[in-house]
Formats: structure tokens, sequence, C-alpha cells
């Protein structure tokens, strides 16, 4: 039986309708470079998706092996449970606390974004309990956010229907409406949008109760939602909001962090610092599975002094080699300036995105390499497409036919971009040039 075939008679994939996934042919990438992959026919494709958005070094670097080969023969596992430690988790744990603002000093490590988040979640419980709060135990997240798929990531994500066969979910995760100044209540026009959307979550603290909530869970710039861009003032609101009632803000930067937004940590962009940042996918590039979270002194010095456990933990926390394969992917981006090269190739993209003036992107945004094209019939009523495929996805497959992988938001007319931050900017022009093509096809065919 050859590959393909094998492939579908074996491996169940995520985020798939399985009778759509049978009537096609898996596309078995074998090899990456830089920017591009190469299936099995050695067909090359420009990925601006990044994997799912986590490939922020590019693709064959082979330091990263090599340094990872040689700790998997001195020590290829232990644990830090208890007592126990390894030297790759205890110097990328420092390297952590040292690129984290504020008194981020604090490094508990999971195997990817979800772990991170539900990590996150119960230390910001276990927090509320040690200040005598035990009551404090709701999440409050938003309802285009999303931070994974095991039970309490799903509970923490927003996006109603992509949780809806799989519950009952965890209690105690709250939604409010996302800052979307496309779609929102407070659009672009707004100039008091940020200390609204943030007034909401004041709002709802106050109706749950401020001695119930534990925490609120965001990301920074929401991204498989839609490549949601905050109002700048959002955060320093939220800030304020969450220190009146002593509610951490805890920071899912699994996909903004490492440069992803022209900054190693998003949040550094809003000139507000949370409690906790949550991290994983280009905290490794990809190279090996990791995650992190990263903590506040105050939080753990709380938790110290009220003298509760820590009855939590991952037989692979803190695995070495992962460890080892993070020191090198962070010495690479600190090396090569990725955060800046991000910006420059980012704002390199919208500029001349901008200058197609393409009809039916109504609203282009983001930060860096985390790039969003809200599409439209009409750029002025907003009006959507429908139709099914939905829009997005029909003009992910016209890209896939010409060469380029991109990302589709899965509930919202969307497209986002979250390439290699090694992008070329003769990569960034065929982009550009592709995207503008396909889209104006794509969205003719349905006037
Ligand atoms: C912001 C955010 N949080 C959490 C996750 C979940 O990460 P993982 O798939 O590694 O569990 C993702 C994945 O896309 C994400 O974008």
């Amino acid at each position: 039986m050859n590959l393909h075939d094998l492939d579908k008679q074996h491996l169940i994939h995520a985020e798939v309708h399985f009778r759509d996934f049978y009537a096609r042919q898996p596309v078995i990438i074998v090899r990456g470079e830089g920017s591009t992959v190469y299936d099995t026919e050695g067909v090359p494709y420009l990925d601006a998706q990044g994997g799912l958005g986590l490939v922020n070094i590019g693709y064959g670097r082979k330091e990263i092996g090599e340094l990872a080969a040689r700790q998997m023969e001195k020590l290829m596992y232990y644990h830090t449970y208890f007592h126990f430690s390894n030297e790759p988790a205890v110097r990328l744990a420092a390297k952590l606390a040292e690129t984290a603002p504020g008194d981020l000093n604090k490094v508990f490590f999971t195997l990817g974004g979800a772990e991170s988040v539900e990590s996150a979640a119960k230390l910001a419980r276990l927090y509320q309990r040690a200040k005598g709060r035990p009551q404090g135990d709701k999440i409050i997240c938003l309802e285009l956010g999303y931070h994974g798929n095991t039970f309490g990531a799903l509970s923490a994500t927003g996006m109603a229907k992509h949780k809806e066969l799989f519950g009952p979910l965890v209690p105690g995760f709250i939604h409010i409406p996302a800052p979307d100044r496309f779609e929102g209540t407070w659009g672009y026009d707004e100039p008091e949008a940020g200390a609204r959307y943030a007034a909401l979550l004041e709002e709802r603290i106050l109706a749950e109760g401020p001695e119930s909530v534990a925490a609120f869970l965001a990301e920074p710039i929401l991204g498989v939602g839609g490549t949601i861009n905050p109002p700048d003032d959002y955060w320093r609101h939220v800030r304020t909001i969450c220190d009146k009632y002593d509610i951490l803000w805890i920071a899912d930067e699994v996909m903004t962090g490492f440069g992803r937004t022209g900054a190693t940590w998003a949040v550094t962009h809003f000139g507000a610092t949370p409690d906790v940042i949550c991290s994983a996918k280009g905290l490794t590039s990809g190279y090996l599975p990791l995650g992190a979270v990263i903590s506040s002194d105050r939080i753990v010095a709380a938790i110290t002094e009220a003298d509760l456990p820590f009855t939590h933990g991952f037989t692979y926390a803190g695995h070495p080699v992962s460890c080892e394969a993070a020191l090198a992917n962070i010495a690479i981006y600190e090396r090569e300036g990725l955060a800046e090269r991000s910006a420059a190739i980012g704002a390199r993209f919208m500029e001349q995105f901008r200058e197609r003036n393409n009809p039916y992107v109504a609203d282009l945004r983001g930060k860096g390499l985390m790039i969003g094209l809200e599409l439209a019939r009409d750029r002025e009523s907003k009006q959507r497409f429908g139709g099914e495929p939905a829009i997005g996805f029909a003009i992910e497959a016209a890209c896939f036919r010409e060469g380029v992988i991109i990302g589709v938001a899965p509930y919202r007319d969307t497209i986002n971009l979250t390439p290699p931050l090694v992008l070329t900017e003769a990569e960034v022009d065929r982009l550009v040039d592709v995207l503008d093509r396909v889209i104006r096809s794509e969205c003719e065919k349905r006037i």
C-alpha cells in the first residue's frame, strides 16, 4: 500500500470532516527549507501559515538537530518532579525569565499550548485559594479566543461551534465579547473602543462577584479566531481592572510569542504586563514539542506563604531534549534579530497589499507577521459572502493549487497569515501577488 493509502487507512487527522477527508488525497510533507515545504512528489509550497503559526525560525535548521542529538546522547530524559531537575530545563527557565517582562521569573514547563493554558488556569485558582478566596475559581475569556482542544483549554476557548459536540465542558469558564473593531459594537471610528471593550470585563466581574473570579485569560492578539487586534489601550485598561479586584491577567502568547508580532512578547506592544504568560509554538519553532507557563514571582510567593501544595505536573515537563532545542531556537531568534525582521517584513506585506486595493478585503490588520485579511462582498456594508465552502476555504484551496499554504479562521471570513519570520522579500512579493489574484478570482465567482 502506498503512503497516501496508508495514511487514510490508519492516521486520524486533526480538525477534519471525516467524509471530506476520505474523499481526498492527503498531502504528505516530507521536507522543509526556510519558508518552503515539499510534498512526496517534490512539489514546493510557500508555507505562509508557518506550520500552525509556529515555525518562526524557518524549516531545516541543522544546528538544532545537532544540539538536540548531543543532549539525547548525554541525557535523553529526566523529569522536573519533586526536587529533581535537569540542566537544559534550568537554563531555559532562566532564559525565559530574562526575556519576559516585569517580575515574570518563575517557569513551569508543559508539552504544548493547551497544557500551558490549563496549567495557568490551575495556578490562578491556587493563587486565589492562597489569598483566602477559595470561591475565586472562575476564569473569564473572550468569545473569539482559541486556547486548545483538551477539556480545560476547550472550555477556555470561545467559538461556541468548536465545542458544541463535546460537552459537558469544565465549569467556571465564562466568555465576554472580544475587542473586535470590525464586527464588534465599537468600531475603528470609536476613540473610546479600548476602554469600552475593557469595561465589559469589569461589568462581568461585578455581575459574577469579584471574589468568585480567579483570572482573565486571553490572547494579546487573537489568532485562530481571526487575527483580532485590540485597540492599543485595551490591555492597559484590563491591567487596571484586574489589579482593582486582585484578579490575575493570563496572557496566552502561545501564538504571539517569539517575534511573531514584531516583539518577543506581544504584550510589550501595549505597555502592560500580565501576571502569567502561556507559551508554546515559537518557543521551539516546532523542532520539538514544548510549552511553558511564565508566572510572576508574587503568585508563587503567595502560594509558598500559604503553604499550598502544587499537585500538578506532566511526565515530560521540562524534557531536556526539548529544552535544549528551545535554547538553540532562541539563540537563532536573537542572533538573527527575527523580531525586528518580523516587524519589517510584515510592514512590507501590509504596504504592498494595501497598494493592490483589493475590493474584497474589507480589513487588513495585524502586527509583524501575524496578519489577518477580512473578506467581504462589499467593503462599505461589510456584507459577507455566504455559500459553501466558506469563501476563506475556497481561497485556501485555490492558493494551495498555486503552491501557497495559508491559514483560515474556522468560523469567520478571515485569512490568517503566520509565515516563518525568515520569509524573504521576494517571498512576500509572491505572497501578495498570489493572494491578491486568488482573492479576486474566487470572490468574483460568487458575485
Ligand atoms: C493562542 C493559542 N493557545 C493555545 C493553543 C493550543 O496549542 P496546542 O495545539 O499546542 O495545544 C493554540 C494553538 O493554536 C493557540 O493559538
